[in-house]
């Protein structure tokens, strides 16, 4: 069962981020990590990434139409996109929260996630290692 990585705005640009929060590796290498990280554990991972709030709520869409476990950073769009958060709501399999930093060490408005509440879980300030961890952690969910 193929699970989809969904990553929201601006992690596209994680090379011009501030290195000393997103350690200044770009995005096509992240995705590159996820894949790899992914084909090791024998997880058929897909991988996407939109700054648009209206695609990744169709992409959410498709997953529940199809039964799919969901992987996602929604970068800025945790911590106030209710339409995300009832999108990722009609899912059918886990969805696992990941975040590159810790925004509970971060700015006060990044203490809030409104997808915390229907995530089975959140792993947030690994790095990309957040999503490995993720990734594991869903390979367990599957194979209960
Ligand atoms: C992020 C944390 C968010 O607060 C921020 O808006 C991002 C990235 C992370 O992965 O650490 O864009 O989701």
């Amino acid at each position: 069962m193929k699970i989809l990585v969904l990553n929201g705005p601006n992690l596209s640009r994680l090379d011009i981020r501030d290195s000393a929060i997103y350690g200044g590796f770009s995005y096509p290498q992240l995705v590159d990590f996820i894949e790899k990280s992914a084909q090791e554990r024998g997880l058929e991972v897909d991988v996407r990434q939109s700054n648009e709030e209206a695609e990744i709520i169709g992409w959410l869409h498709e997953a529940a139409d199809n039964a799919m476990p969901v992987i996602i950073n929604p970068a800025a769009f945790t911590h106030y996109s209710y339409a995300i958060r009832d999108a990722a709501e009609l899912l059918k399999s886990p969805l696992i929260e990941v975040h590159l930093s810790n925004p509970m060490a971060r700015e006060e408005f990044r203490h809030t996630s409104v997808i915390s509440g229907i995530a089975k879980g959140t792993i947030a300030g690994f790095g990309p290692n957040s999503y490995i961890l993720a990734l594991d952690a869903m390979k367990t969910l599957l194979h209960k």
